[in-house]
């Protein structure tokens, strides 16, 4: 990596956009330069993250209101900073999170309902950090969808709001690329995953 290139990183992106995926492949990639890597994943990250992980992405869709999940994601998110994340960081470890605060903004703020004010003043509350650089996979929610279910497992919560809430959640990722276009890029991840990879680390100069 360039010297003075981003150290915190987050993948965003539809569910089946391939994040975990990029997120291996990259700090394989940073990894072979020398640097420490922390590979980590929102709702989640840290021990008390997880246990509120659980109560989010499985059950009934209707289990939560729009309004309890960000508190809930806001929550877990806060654990995982505190002890996954700033430690990291601090002692100079490059981290690469599969989803972070942009998430929130879009499934809630956007997607759920119209809700972002909300998530806004709760994220300047409670978290008050940003990435240095967003990373989203952009891909067809046709497909999206598709994989995600073809995965299978009791993580489909939000996968049973549908298509059209997918299509919701992609037009709302690209708007927060256009709102920080210095911070939040857009990369293609339609096509295979070595070429999203290479796309990928061109973007962080690697
Ligand atoms: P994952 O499948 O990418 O691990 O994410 C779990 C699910 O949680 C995914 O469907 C997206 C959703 N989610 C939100 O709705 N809001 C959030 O803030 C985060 C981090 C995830």
């Amino acid at each position: 990596m360039t010297v003075g290139g981003p150290r915190f990183i987050s993948f965003e992106g539809i569910d089946g956009s391939g994040k975990t995926t990029q997120v291996r492949a990259l700090a394989a990639r940073l990894r072979a330069t020398g640097a420490e890597v922390v590979e980590t994943r929102e709702p989640g990250g840290a021990e008390g993250a997880e246990m509120i992980r659980r109560l989010l992405v499985e059950g009934d869709p209707s289990r939560w209101s729009p309004e309890t999940e960000i508190l809930l994601f806001t929550a877990a998110r806060r654990d995982h900073l505190e002890r996954t994340i700033a430690p990291a960081l601090a002692r100079g470890a490059v981290v690469l999170t599969d989803r972070f605060a942009n998430s929130t903004r879009v499934y809630q703020g956007v997607g759920r309902a119209d809700l972002r004010a909300s998530v806004d003043a709760l994220h300047s509350l409670a978290i008050g950090v940003e990435p240095d650089l967003t990373l989203v996979l952009d891909i067809d929610p046709r497909v999206g969808l598709a994989r995600g279910l073809a995965r299978g497992g009791t993580e489909d919560r939000f996968e049973q709001f549908g298509a059209d809430f997918q299509i919701r959640l992609r037009a709302g990722f690209l708007a927060l690329a256009r709102e920080f276009p210095r911070r939040v890029r857009v990369v293609d991840a339609s096509g295979e995953a070595e070429t999203v990879a290479a796309a990928i680390a061109a973007e962080i100069g690697l």
